[in-house]
């Protein structure tokens, strides 16, 4: 037997129990007569004591361990006398009677301690190492019960967890497909799903009428700290349903879902429609863990002679509370040039310091006097103590950046605390976005999704300025300014399906060889229907007060796509490319 417990289930009422635990040497620490070893599992530490006099052949074995050798050991447990109130098994160590080294170990290339000196290459190269480590593992464990959760909960509400192909052709959710070559088809490829849209429309109009999936997704584009090539979303659909009906019962699986994994209640979540947003945050998903909201300035700002602001679509501040006095002027201008990174791309910034003392300083004193500047304060409801920071220009651009400036203050000033969770439903969303580059309309959510029902008919008959205005019966749930999943009503009607391909530049042609099997079941009783995708790995993430979802992810790829433990992607030799069709000659091209 390798063992009776495991390392973290001793307690104090176990003394004198004779046990045997198996596990991996996490530290050892030598006094001479005394050799101590942290015993480490999944489940905890357990102290383990060798006594040069009780066994002096087992206490010099022990005095050689390295790091991460792996043990079995037998004892009995006994109290400490120096108790670590730290670990839930501080109170005991077992005085060890034997021991069995199962195997050796290298001397790992970090330390696999909660506080770790690898940096992330390393920890990612010796992945299966950093595991080891609890913070990781309990990531893992954590990711596995929400999981767990997800699943109970959608089952009890009727859903049924259907599986769907990852061979498919491209679904466009707007990034690029990883493509697989065929071979048994020279010359053709499939495309992995960027997620199971169509199929779990499919599914509708085959009467599953509750499905999900907790299913990964593969696309092609830039990374960041909230997006890994291949992701995993809590896919889900419904039939005969209208849009309340979906956030209701997806509000419920989020609330759920806090309950059981943090033991927090959630109260009901806000609806705020796009525009609202944006206006208000400059943002489609916005962190409102904090106020700080926008202020429109252009009633009070133009028209007063100052050209820049005068010329301006938009002149739009914020409010940061109380930092006056901790803003001096330097600050000020390493803040300006922040915003003027091209990241952000401000072209300067303006601000206005209402100091305790009663006196104003203001990049924009020349233009306006102190009482047309205390009017700013009044109508933006800053007092003493606070600044004032607003931008100016085209509204769109503008709200963008000043969005930037709302975070980097908030973050700055402490104020997104990540123990308060703010949930929201952004709806209403735009159901197309014109791009002047290639002048023509993308949709926003993705092609399936439907207009709001009073848009319909300026759809189909309207002309392209009415195009730009229609909305979308799309949703976004927005959770402390992460976008933790989107979803709409769909289109079941296949001639506005073809209308929304045609405005979306496809032909006739086009639309009939990509998504003919989507139109032509629509043609078989197409139930009204709609759904939602959850991003699985940043609802761990936020769920856990993480930007990066990259350590909910057992084995993730670095920002260059890369895994590098296992070395992917890499070369393949020419025989397999052969097979494939692929016998590129790459080092001529
Ligand atoms: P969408 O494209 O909005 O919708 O994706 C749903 C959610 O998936 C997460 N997500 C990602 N997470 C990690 N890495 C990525 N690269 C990544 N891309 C997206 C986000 C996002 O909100 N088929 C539709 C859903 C629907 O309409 O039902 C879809 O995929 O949290």
């Amino acid at each position: 037997m390798y063992r009776t417990h495991n390392c973290g289930a001793l307690r104090i009422s176990d003394v004198g129990q004779e046990v045997v635990l198996s596990g991996w040497n996490q530290a050892s620490r030598d006094f001479g007569g005394m050799t101590f070893v942290d015993l480490r599992d999944r489940y905890g530490i357990t102290q383990l004591v060798f006594n040069i006099d009780d066994n002096k052949e087992l206490a010099e074995k022990a005095q050689k361990l390295g790091r991460e050798y792996v043990l079995r050991v037998e004892g009995v447990v006994r109290e400490r006398s120096n108790k670590n109130p730290n670990r839930p098994t501080g109170d005991i160590e077992i005085e060890v009677r034997s021991m069995d080294i199962l195997n050796g170990s290298k001397t790992p290339p970090f330390t696999i301690e909660d506080e770790t000196d690898g940096g992330d290459d390393l920890r990612m190269k010796y992945r299966y190492l950093d595991i080891r480590r609890a913070p990781v593992r309990e990531n893992l464990i954590f990711r596995s019960k929400l999981a767990i959760e997800t699943r109970k909960y959608l089952s009890d509400n009727d859903f049924v967890e259907v599986e769907t192909p990852n061979l498919i052709k491209s679904t466009p959710e707007g990034a690029r497909d990883f493509v697989v070559p065929s071979r048994m088809n020279p010359g053709q490829f499939y495309a992995l799903p960027q997620s199971p849209q169509t199929f779990k429309q499919l599914l509708m109009v085959a009467g599953m009428d509750r499905y999900f999936q907790i299913v990964k997704c593969f696309r092609d584009e830039d990374l960041r700290a909230d997006r890994q090539p291949e992701f995993t979303q809590i896919d889900c659909e419904m039939a005969f349903v209208t849009r309340d009906e979906v956030l209701d019962t997806f509000e419920g699986l989020t609330k759920h879902l806090f309950k059981e994994t943090l033991g927090i209640e959630l109260p009901d979540f806000p609806k705020i429609s796009y525009d609202e947003a944006m206006t208000r945050y400059g943002s489609d998903k916005p962190d409102t863990r904090f106020g700080m909201e926008f202020v429109e300035m252009n009633d009070f700002a133009k028209g007063q002679g100052f050209g820049v602001f005068d010329n301006s679509e938009l002149v739009v501040g914020i409010v940061a509370k109380g930092i006056a006095s901790e803003y001096s002027n330097k600050n000020l201008k390493e803040l300006t040039e922040w915003m003027q990174r091209p990241q952000i791309g401000a072209k300067g910034l303006v601000y206005v310091k209402f100091n305790e003392d009663g006196s104003i300083k203001s990049t924009v004193g020349k233009f306006f006097d102190d009482e047309a500047l205390v009017n700013w304060g009044n109508r933006m409801g800053a007092t003493p103590g606070d600044i004032i920071f607003a931008l100016s220009g085209e509204a769109e651009k503008t709200r963008k950046q000043l969005n930037e400036l709302r975070l980097e203050m908030g973050r700055r000033l402490g104020l997104m605390d990540p123990k308060v969770f703010n949930p929201l439903w952004v709806v209403d969303f735009p159901l197309l976005e014109w791009d002047e580059e290639s002048e023509r309309f993308h949709a926003m959510h993705h092609p399936f999704t439907a207009p709001k029902k009073e848009d319909e008919q300026r759809m189909l008959t309207g002309d392209h300025e009415t195009m730009k205005s229609l909305r979308a019966d799309a949703y976004d749930l927005v959770i402390n300014g992460v976008e933790i999943g989107g979803g709409s009503i769909r289109i079941h009607d296949r001639d506005l399906q073809s209308k929304n391909f045609d405005l979306l530049g496809f032909t006739k042609e086009e639309a009939e060889a990509q998504f003919g099997f989507l139109l032509g079941a629509f043609e078989y009783g197409a139930p009204p229907h709609g759904g939602i995708a959850f991003g699985f790995d940043r609802l761990c993430a936020v769920l856990n007060g993480q930007n990066s979802i990259r350590d909910f992810i057992a084995f993730p790829k670095n920002n260059q796509g890369r895994d590098i433990m296992i070395d992917a992607p890499a070369p393949v030799d020419q025989e397999q490319l052969k097979e494939l069709h692929l016998d590129l000659d790459l080092e001529n091209k």
